[in-house]
């Protein structure tokens, strides 16, 4: 098994696998308009082409999969789709980043199946807020989906919230009830410029570091960072039982510890959630013979991986919304 470096010797254990584009959702930095499928678009990868895929990047070092989308559970064969994946040998991590519509009614079915950590977005704890952000009014049952989880045991559940001046970035003390008591990491993640979002980013983009300095104030220590630790920095506080993550794509050094490519729904590799190309693999997805081929292939693609995103020129790459690469 050969762990690729790539030119700037970053190692990608951690693949991020988009399922589907769709999403249930019209969060107004991602979707507004709600999800339109592009008809002569080719549908997501099958069952068989993903059992593949997966095969081909175990055998160069991942061991860890987030399921994403769009909205992952949109997917019908959602639940198949975990249990091909944690069948795959090497793989050990499978985790899923889903904005939580289905999680009081499938959770266990999703444990089952081999889920064994969880990502839920929940942009505000505040429901007619969270109304106007997502155009739905969910946000008890996901909450309530998310205190089944951590009853049921599951290994690892955050929560992400996309920070938005004027619209929820005055809600630090909504938070801080919840975390007193939810042993759960919330991360605060820093709005990002897409190619559709620029007029809402102009509006509404505030640095991270602005509620990061808050939290030091108010008491909360940065942890030392893990050496497998993705890109958030995480506090905590005697206080309380939860965490705080934050993540700021556009601080310094955001792409030093990368470890994680990106694979679209239609099976194109992405070097980079900002990049300006994807590499089609699907091809090399149609018979379980072509393993050595996509290995190959893959191995090839990740010397041209970039030292960083170029978001602070505003060249945000080809995707219009994250909602097409899973964020
Ligand atoms: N900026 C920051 N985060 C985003 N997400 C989607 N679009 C953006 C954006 N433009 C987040 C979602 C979810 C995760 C998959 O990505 O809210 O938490
Ligand atoms: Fe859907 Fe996530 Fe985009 Fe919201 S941010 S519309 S939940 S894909």
């Amino acid at each position: 098994m050969s762990a690729l470096a790539d030119r700037y010797g970053r190692r990608f254990p951690y693949l991020r696998l988009s399922i589907i584009p769709a999403c249930n959702f019209r969060c107004t930095y991602c979707l507004p308009h709600g999800y339109k499928a592009d008809p002569q678009a080719a549908g997501p990868l099958s069952l068989d082409e993903i059992r593949r895929l997966l095969t081909g990047f175990t055998h160069m070092g991942m061991h860890k999969l987030r399921i994403t989308g769009g909205e992952p559970s949109v997917r019908r064969d959602l639940t198949d789709i975990m249990r091909t994946a944690a069948a795959v040998p090497g793989l050990t991590k499978l985790a899923m980043t889903s904005n939580g519509t289905l999680l009081n009614r499938r959770l266990g079915e999703w444990m089952d199946a081999g889920l064994n950590a969880l990502n839920i977005s929940i942009d505000s704890l505040d429901r007619a807020c969270f109304a106007r952000i997502t155009g739905y009014d969910r946000m008890q049952k996901i909450l309530e989906g998310i205190d089944m989880a951590l009853d049921a045991g599951l290994p690892s559940v955050k929560l992400n919230a996309v920070l938005m001046r004027g619209v929820n970035d005055d809600q630090l003390p909504r938070w801080l009830d919840y975390l007193r008591d939810h042993r759960v990491g919330v991360r605060f993640i820093e709005l990002m410029q897409t190619g559709d979002n620029l007029a809402f980013f102009r509006d509404h983009h505030v640095r991270a570091i602005e509620l990061e300095t808050q939290i030091r104030e108010q008491g909360w220590q940065e942890l030392p960072r893990a050496a497998d630790a993705g890109p958030a920095r995480e506090y905590r506080h005697p206080d309380y039982a939860g965490r705080i993550g934050i993540i700021a794509p556009y601080s310094k050094d955001f792409c030093a510890g990368c470890n994680r490519l990106r694979v679209t729904a239609t099976g194109d590799l992405r070097l980079c959630l900002f990049g300006e190309f994807g590499i089609p693999l699907r091809p090399l997805l149609q018979s379980d013979d072509q393993v050595e081929d996509l290995v190959r292939a893959i191995g090839g693609q990740i010397g041209r991986k970039e030292q960083g995103h170029f978001l602070h020129d505003g060249r945000t790459g080809i995707i219009p919304h994250l909602a097409s690469t899973g964020g």
